[in-house]
């Protein structure tokens, strides 16, 4: 009975609309090496993603190939035969398969589809692939067609564990591309391959995506997981929609009654409006949620048409006030306090849940019941009809049906892998174009640059500075590191340039800038010095030494100088310290050295109760009858007063042939002059500026001084 039901509902596509397509979402597959194969298959292979395990959309996955056959060069059997149908743990095998133990490489596992007479599940056969070790699969099909490989959806444990556990890319091939990869591989020779995922989505600067999805939470283990996922991603969700980054839009499957059974009582109670919107019975027993009968304890399609409707409108309505993130806190409240195993689910529990998000009255119940109208309208309902025409698809863009529940689109392509919060989340940021994917990208992105990867590993080893790996996404970059900092010289290149910590950070470590502490810069970074030993501390450091008497008290006189600060410096600008002595063999203040079979000792240069002993200069003893200061003083007087005199003189000529010099420049303008007589120049131009000054005078005087 419930089989009939199945028939007669019917996806969009089958009954009325041929147009409409399932499209196999596909990546890429290349071999690079051997170079032949490479060469032999230019444009490599289609995949067909499976819907579960862990896509890295936007990435791609460098493998070596493996086909655990004994044909290929493989020794471990399963059950006695071989291991390609990987329907067995490889670990249960002889003998026991684990590729983390081989040589350290990136496995990626090829298995057959089948076998015909006792089939395995997909994902179980991916399942033993990751287990064995493989960081993706790849299942072989028996004929050349592609199909989308599912996780299975019966309510088992294994079933769960398959949905939530495996973590490997799985991809689906032809059994041409399984026929042309194993011919490779029986070459001998290792073959590696790549895996891409970057060219799937259409790169836009805001990603828009579409939630495919059905309000019935009876649907095993598929719908505990969805559940789980909606919980999980809400803030991420909402999130990326109050920055503008994605816009986010929720649908609901729908299927119809096929015209001629409208009106019959299968289709009136999975059914809303008359036959027109549809979804399969949740708990598969026709008898029971007949509406109008009276068995009404289980739930029928139509309940759950009802309340994906319910929740279009509280979309519509939340989207309508600018609070669209609403729509995620209505679904996980309802999931939450609406379940049909306690017998909530429904009119009532909905509407409780829509007064909790409706607190500041930014709508009204009955404003959401206006949205919904009458259950068994004889009408279209609009909003209804959009999710028909959006489930179809648009053939005209390669925008494919919508089937599978839940289903993802971004940017217009159904998202294919499981329902998790970082595989949805990476294939949401794959949909951004360069430049414009949000730092928040980053949290979901099992990348390059975490400790241990790949990247992080490459950029930490590289001695050119640029030891920071920086996530790109579709790879990673390495660029200027911690303590360097990024300089674009006159080619445009960057290099790093060493950041000297010891001279630019205001806040070293203590144990730098401690008395006998020094900083010694290094490339990127810097290293603290401590305990500089005081070599003038034991035994003057084998320098000249001896206790002299000065006023009356003995003093103790050492030639050892402690060269600390020097030290420090030059440590501290990154320059070589060998040549540094830590202290040296200098006589004091006050003493002269002499040096005696290279070491040197120290005289007092005079008595040194008369020598400043931190200058080092000598006073003049009194009475003694040797030159004293005061005649030093006088000379100096004398001296200095003689000289000043000369220089005045001298001083006063040069000005006077300066003036001269510039009177004569002057005077040249005027009147022809005689370098022999300078004083008649002189006259003439005394006249001359009277007359310029009396503007104009007689004029016999013009030329009087001629
Ligand atoms: C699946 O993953 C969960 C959580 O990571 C873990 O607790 C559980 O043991 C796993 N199941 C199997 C069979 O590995
Ligand atoms: C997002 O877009 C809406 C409408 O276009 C605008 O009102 C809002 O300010 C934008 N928010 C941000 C964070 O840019
Ligand atoms: C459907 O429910 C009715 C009433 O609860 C019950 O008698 C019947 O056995 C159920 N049928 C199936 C196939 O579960
Ligand atoms: C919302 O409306 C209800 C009933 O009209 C009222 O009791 C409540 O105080 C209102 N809440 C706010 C936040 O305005
Ligand atoms: C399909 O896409 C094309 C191109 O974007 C557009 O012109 C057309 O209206 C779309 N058709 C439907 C049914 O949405
Ligand atoms: C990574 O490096 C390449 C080549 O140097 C450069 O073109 C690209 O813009 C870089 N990407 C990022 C995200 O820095
Ligand atoms: C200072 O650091 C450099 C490395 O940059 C090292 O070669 C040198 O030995 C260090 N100097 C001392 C005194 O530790």
């Amino acid at each position: 009975m419930a089989r009939a039901l199945a028939a007669l509902l019917a996806l969009l596509s089958a009954a009325s609309l041929c147009r409409a397509v399932f499209v196999i979402e596909k990546g890429g597959l290349k071999v690079v090496l051997p170079q032949e194969a490479k060469e032999k298959y230019p444009g490599g292979f289609d995949v067909a993603l499976a819907h579960f395990g862990s896509p890295r959309y936007g990435g791609t996955l460098r493998a070596r190939l493996i086909y655990v056959d004994p044909a290929y060069g493989r020794t471990e059997t399963c059950g006695g035969g071989s291991c390609a149908f990987g329907c067995s743990d490889f670990s249960t095998a002889s003998p026991p398969l684990d590729l983390r133990k081989e040589g350290g490489e990136n496995y990626i596992m090829m298995v057959d589809r089948g076998p015909t007479s006792n089939p395995c599940k997909f994902a179980e056969k991916v399942w033993n692939v990751q287990s064995a070790g493989a960081r993706g699969a790849i299942v072989v099909n028996f004929e050349d067609r592609m199909t989308t490989m599912e996780a299975p959806d019966e309510d088992d444990e294994a079933n769960v564990k398959f949905l939530t556990n495996i973590t490997i890319p799985a991809t689906f091939v032809t059994k041409s591309t399984g026929d042309a990869l194993k011919a490779l591989m029986k070459g001998g020779q290792p073959v590696y391959v790549v895996m891409d995922w970057q060219d799937i989505l259409p790169k836009k600067q805001q990603v828009s995506w579409e939630f495919w999805t059905n309000s019935n939470d009876q649907c095993g283990p598929v719908c505990d997981v969805q559940k789980e996922f909606i919980k999980e991603f809400v803030p991420v969700a909402k999130e990326f929609d109050a920055h503008n980054w994605t816009v986010f839009t929720p649908h609901y499957i729908v299927w119809i009654c096929p015209t001629p059974y409208r009106s019959s009582s299968e289709c009136s109670s999975q059914c809303i409006h008359k036959g027109r919107y549809c979804s399969p019975d949740p708990d598969g027993n026709l008898t029971q949620g007949y509406s109008g009968s009276d068995v009404v304890q289980g739930y029928s399609g139509s309940d759950v048409v009802q309340e994906n409707l319910r929740q279009l409108c509280v979309f519509q309505m939340a989207k309508d006030a600018g609070k669209a993130y609403l729509w995620w806190d209505y679904v996980t409240k309802f999931g939450e306090q609406c379940d049909m195993e306690r017998k909530k689910y429904g009119q009532e529990c909905a509407e409780h849940v829509f007064a909790q998000i409706n607190q500041d009255n930014w709508s009204s119940v009955d404003k959401l019941r206006q949205c919904i109208g009458g259950q068994q309208d004889d009408s279209d309902h609009p909003i209804m009809e959009a999710q028909l025409a959006a489930q179809k698809g648009n053939t005209s863009t390669g925008e494919g049906e919508v089937f599978i529940l839940p289903t993802i689109r971004i940017n217009g392509v159904q998202y294919r892998g499981k329902m998790a919060t970082a595989e949805v989340l990476r294939a949401i940021c794959a949909g951004f174009s360069t430049g414009n994917m949000p730092q928040a990208c980053s949290k979901a992105m099992d990348d390059a640059c975490m400790q241990g990867g790949k990247g992080y590993q490459d950029c930490a080893s590289r001695t050119d500075g640029k030891t920071q790996c920086v996530n790109t996404f579709t790879g990673y970059n390495c660029t200027c590191g911690h303590g360097f900092i990024s300089h674009i010289d006159r080619t445009g290149e960057e290099r790093c340039l060493d950041i000297n910590e010891c001279l630019s950070i205001s806040q070293l470590d203590p144990k730098c800038t401690c008395e006998r502490c020094a900083c010694n810069n290094t490339r990127g970074g810097y290293e603290c010095i401590t305990d500089i030993p005081n070599e003038c501390a034991s035994d003057h450091g084998g320098c000249w030494h001896a206790d002299f008497k000065v006023k009356g008290q003995s003093r103790s006189f050492s030639a050892c100088k402690d060269n600390l600060p020097a030290y420090k410096d030059a440590l501290a600008h990154g320059q070589p310290v060998d040549s540094i002595p830590l202290h040296t063999c200098t006589c004091p203040p006050c003493f002269t050295a002499v040096e005696r079979g290279g070491k040197i000792s120290c005289t007092p240069k005079c008595d040194l109760q008369y020598c400043d002993l931190d200058v080092g200069v000598c006073h003049a003893e009194p009475g003694s009858g040797g030159v004293g200061a005061g005649v030093i003083v006088l000379i100096i007087v004398a001296v200095v007063v003689v000289l000043s005199g000369m220089g005045y003189v001298a001083y006063q000529y040069r000005l006077r042939s300066i003036m001269q010099q510039e009177v004569r420049a002057i005077m040249a303008q005027y009147m022809p002059l005689e370098d022999s007589d300078p004083d008649g120049a002189l006259a003439g131009l005394g006249s001359r500026l009277k007359r310029l000054a009396g503007g104009g005078g007689g004029s016999g005087e013009a030329n009087g001084g001629v």
